[in-house]
């Protein structure tokens, strides 16, 4: 710091107290295209098999996005059924964070054709991309938005259509992925002090571009000559995903002052089932305390935590006061996890 900055701030003002504010869980919803494609069906045209699939992945089927549907009109869906499911109008929102790797158009932002759909005329809208970790990057970003003020009402969605940016020769990647979105609707609410102790507690969020050739899109809107296909090497992936995902969990519990005994559940990315049993395991969650969805949605990438949230919370597995552990590692490499009370 220099000289001249640090008088300047040992002159400043004292800053007014003012309470502190919370981003509270209003709502969740989610959206799956109708069309249900079976480890079957794509075995009938690759070289493959339902029990390789469900042994190596725990992935039995995956829904897949129909020509008129696309990260927008799933996205919208999801959030329509947040919004219901919180009470909430259109005319409440000031801000949609979209987290998509799977985008219509390369802009306008979904975000912002989500607004329009939605009917929402202010606030502000905007999409990021943080591959499988989108969804904890936008609720990181959303509540900081919220606890800076700048937004009372957040919509955070997760859409994709992976099907579109797989090749589905490749059955090394293309079993894994499917479409699909899910939303929440943060609210601002009382902070800390408060006399419940809901909300979010904290995010954490971390990348590493060195591993960035592990899993990746090989083009984009921006190339003529490749629109892009997912590249993974699995094997790499993996090896990171427990390690990274264990880390980024034990920091913030340590944060928090917490510990694995006050964690409820464990709601994960939903990438491979032995990567979730993996971190069930390490957090001392036994199996009914970890919300599963691969193995009816598969890999839906920005979408699953939404949509595995939306899921546990419709069908009062997950109950009010209960801490809830999300985490997500994906392309970037990107990795993050966030605690909830809801
Ligand atoms: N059906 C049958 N055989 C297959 C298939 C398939 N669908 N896919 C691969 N195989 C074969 C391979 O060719 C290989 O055969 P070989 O031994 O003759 O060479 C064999 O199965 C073993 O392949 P591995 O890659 O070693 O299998 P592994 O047990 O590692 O499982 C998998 C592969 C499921 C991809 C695993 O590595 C994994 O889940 N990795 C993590 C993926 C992940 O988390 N991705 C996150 C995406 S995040 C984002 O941002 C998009």
């Amino acid at each position: 710091m220099t000289d001249d900055l640090g008088a300047l701030l040992a002159s400043a003002p004292t800053l007014p107290r003012t309470p502190s504010v919370r981003s509270l869980l209003a709502g969740t919803g989610g959206y799956l295209p109708e069309r249900v494609l079976t480890n079957d069906e794509l075995a009938r045209t690759l070289d493959t098999s339902d029990a390789w699939i469900v042994e190596r992945t725990g992935i039995r089927q995956r829904h897949i996005a129909g020509p008129h549907e696309t990260a927008c009109s799933m996205g919208a869906a999801a959030a329509r059924a947040a919004l219901g499911a919180a009470g909430a109008a259109p005319a409440d929102i000031d801000a949609v964070i979209v987290a998509t790797s799977t985008p219509d158009q390369a802009f306008p932002a979904v975000a912002a054709r989500i607004q329009h759909a939605l009917g929402i005329q202010r606030g502000f809208a905007f999409d990021l991309s943080a591959a499988c970790s989108g969804f904890i990057y936008a609720l990181a970003v959303a509540d900081a938005f919220i606890r800076l003020r700048q937004a009372r009402h957040a919509l955070v969605i997760g859409t994709e259509v992976y099907s579109r940016i797989l090749d589905w020769q490749d059955r090394a990647t293309c079993v894994l992925f499917g479409d699909g979105a899910g939303a929440v609707l943060l609210s601002a609410g009382p902070g800390t002090g408060a006399s419940t102790d809901r909300g979010l507690l904290s995010t954490h969020l971390h990348a590493d571009g060195a591993l960035g050739d592990i899993l990746y899109v090989d083009g984009a809107v921006g190339r003529r000559d490749r629109p892009g296909t997912l590249m993974m090497n699995g094997r790499e992936v993996f090896r990171h995903a427990v390690a990274r995902m264990a880390e980024t969990v034990d920091e913030a519990l340590a944060d928090n002052g917490l510990t694995h005994a006050d964690v409820d559940w464990l709601v994960p990315h939903q990438a491979n089932l032995r990567i979730i049993d993996a971190m069930g395991r390490r957090l001392h969650l036994p199996p009914e305390r970890v919300v599963v969805t691969i193995d009816r949605h598969a890999n839906t990438s920005a979408a699953s935590i939404p949509l595995a949230l939306a899921e546990a919370l419709a069908g009062q597995r997950i109950r009010p006061g209960q801490l809830v552990v999300m985490e997500a590692l994906g392309g970037g490499l990107t990795w993050g996890s966030a605690l909830l009370r809801i």
